[in-house]
């Protein structure tokens, strides 16, 4: 039996399977990945110079239109068939936990609502003073070229600078979302880890977290990522081929 039959043999048995999402799932979307050579968005750039706090108090104008860049980059991308297969199998009669490591709102424009965003959205900006989640609609600028430079909006209650609500390096998860993730992935028959390449933690943690619950691990990747072991299968591949045969064969 190859590895899809077998990945689609246990998803049919399973009762809660968690999908944990990496920058790979959007990748065919035309949104670039983090680390993958030539086309990741760090080969280009540094991100300590965009994805910290300091660099954000350094120069707020930088990284606030670094994140409008990518906002509108998001904005006119669409949910592919990756996206629309895991939206498929949430409407089937399992327990379908979705966790994404990725800012854009791809998996909600796919029809998936609860989505457990470990490291925040690019959609609601909050206050970098008082954390305060923007109140009423935000206008925001057409981005005419990637490096702009844009002064951030003030926060209505405190006047603070408005930053992308996402978590930058050397921040913590939002702690409700890190719980219900742990706690899912400790209770899960299946964890189903597509596009990720499991380097930046604690987020890297779920798959070896449902391991060492009992639960078989199922990596999409478009390179072997998988450590080998006994409750691992692994399949190689975009998941925008990958997932909507492997979900076909489920539903069946
Ligand atoms: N289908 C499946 N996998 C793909 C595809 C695709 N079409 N394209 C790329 N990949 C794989 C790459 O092989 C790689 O393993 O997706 C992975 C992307 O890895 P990263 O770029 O490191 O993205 P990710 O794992 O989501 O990064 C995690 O790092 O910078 C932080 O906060 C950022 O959430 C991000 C975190």
């Amino acid at each position: 039996m190859d590895n899809l039959a077998k990945a689609a043999e246990a998803m049919r048995s399973a009762q809660h399977i968690i999908v944990f999402t990496g920058a790979g799932v959007s990748a065919g979307s035309g949104i670039p990945t983090f680390r993958d050579d030539l086309t990741g968005l760090w080969e280009r750039r540094d991100p300590q110079r965009l994805e910290t706090a300091q660099a954000f108090r350094e120069n707020p104008a930088l990284v606030w239109g670094w994140y409008l860049w990518r906002r509108q980059q998001v904005m006119q991308a669409k949910p592919n068939a990756a996206h629309q297969a895991i939206h498929r199998l949430s409407g089937s009669e399992r327990n379908v936990t979705v966790v994404t490591q990725n800012i854009d709102d791809l998996h909600e424009r796919a029809g998936n609502q609860e989505v457990l965003h470990l490291h925040g959205s690019l959609m609601r900006p909050k206050c970098f003073a008082c954390h305060r989640f923007i109140v009423g609609p935000l206008v925001f600028p057409i981005i005419p070229a990637e490096g702009a430079l844009i002064e951030p909006p003030r926060c209505r209650r405190c006047n603070g600078r408005m930053r992308p609500a996402i978590v930058w390096f050397g921040e913590d998860l939002p702690p409700g979302v890190w719980k219900a993730a742990s706690q899912a992935a400790r209770q899960c028959d299946i964890l189903l880890s597509i596009g990720t390449s499991g380097v930046v933690r604690p987020a890297a943690d779920l798959p070896d977290i449902a391991l060492a619950s009992g639960a078989v691990v199922i990596h999409v990747n478009n390179v072997d990522v998988s450590m080998n072991g006994p409750n691992e299968i692994m399949l190689i591949g975009p998941a925008e081929k990958i997932l909507p045969q492997l979900i076909a064969l489920t539903l069946t």
